[in-house]
């Protein structure tokens, strides 16, 4: 492991007024928001969608990197060239899903617990060779009656440190995603509570596991209201909760924090972000690796469709845009496009 190039490879992806791309849905969840446009989730169509995110002109200028899925990574532009090609050209650092999927946490009813761990070790130079410069796992936290419990919690947060240290070992940075969902009817401080206690314990099992903070990335919720909650907390209790949060788990030897939209609205996600930035200077860089808040206005410009493909283009670039400025904090409302 040469933890200065993990270092380096992990501050590029939360340089200053970039974030990163999250496209890399897996199979089911491709087909889900494709049934949402009307399109056939085939092979060829998930080819030309992810073809369009990434040869969109310009979004290097906000996009550091982007994650994709085990199908992505091996396919190729129209033009012959392989994605992983066409990113680093543009400067944009590929990167790999590599967990298999949250699945029943058998005895803990409503629980999950991220599976992908046996044969990883195996499974990691191979992405390497591809082009893949750090990776993801997501483990899924679900808030509501008794859960989570402290053990699906402590078994998650250990595969994420298994996970991490076997990243850092075939040289990838380990985005290290304990997502606690939005779903539920749980208030604003309940949220807090659980994901005070999950990144805890996500730290602690990361130091027992002699994983190297300053190789590793935070991909995080934030700190909202459930999507059931009768009281819905604005932007600025949002922000607020969620930095001092963050400041009370977080060591500040992590390199930086990429927040998952996690059902937000594109409009929400990026203004959190911003206010969080514009409330002054983080031990850590605070930006995003956004999936549906980066990519919902392009699907829906798209249609799957070929004509449709320059307007999918110009949505993508000004959502990367946008959240480009709240990196500084500098994201307004007023800078959206008229409804
Ligand atoms: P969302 O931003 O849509 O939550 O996706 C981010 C992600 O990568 C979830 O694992």
């Amino acid at each position: 492991m040469n933890v200065g190039e993990l270092e380096a490879v992990a501050r590029s992806l939360v340089a200053p007024g970039k974030g990163i791309l999250a496209a890399d849905e897996s199979a089911p969840t491709i087909e889900k928001r494709f049934k949402a446009i009307d399109v056939p989730s085939t092979e060829e169509n998930r080819r030309a969608y992810r073809d369009l995110l990434f040869t969109t002109p310009g979004v290097s200028e906000f996009i550091s990197g982007v994650i994709l899925y085990d199908e992505t990574i091996r396919q190729r532009a129209a033009d012959g060239t392989p994605f992983t090609k066409v990113l680093e050209r543009q400067g944009i650092v590929p990167g790999i899903k590599v967990d298999e999927g949250a699945k029943a946490l058998i005895g803990f009813p409503g629980e999950k617990i991220a599976e992908g761990l046996d044969g990883l070790r195996g499974r990691l130079p191979e992405y390497r060779t591809l082009g893949a410069r750090f990776a993801k796992w997501r483990a899924v936290i679900d808030i509501g009656a008794g859960i989570p419990t402290r053990y699906c919690i402590q078994a998650n947060a250990h595969a994420l440190a298994r996970y991490a240290a076997l990243c850092q070992e075939a040289g990838l940075v380990p985005i290290v995603e304990p997502e606690v969902l939005m779903d539920g009817n749980h208030t604003i401080e309940r949220c807090e509570e659980v994901t005070t206690e999950v990144l805890s314990l996500v730290y602690a099992e990361l130091t027992a596991h002699r994983v190297v903070l300053e190789g590793t990335l935070l991909k995080p919720n934030m700190v909202v209201s459930g999507k059931g909650c009768p009281d819905q907390a604005g932007a600025s209790r949002v922000a607020e909760a969620t930095v001092r949060t963050l400041y009370r788990v977080v060591p500040p030897a992590v390199s930086g924090i990429v927040f998952l939209s996690g059902g937000q609205t594109p409009r929400q996600a990026t203004e959190h972000l911003s206010v969080m930035n514009a409330l002054g200077k983080h031990p850590w860089e605070l930006s995003f690796s956004y999936g549906r808040a980066l990519q919902d206005p392009v699907l829906k410009a798209w249609k799957g469709k070929a004509a449709n493909v320059p307007a999918a283009k110009e949505a993508f670039f000004l959502r990367s845009k946008l959240n480009g400025a709240a990196r500084f904090g500098r994201y307004s409302t007023s800078m959206e496009p008229a409804a």
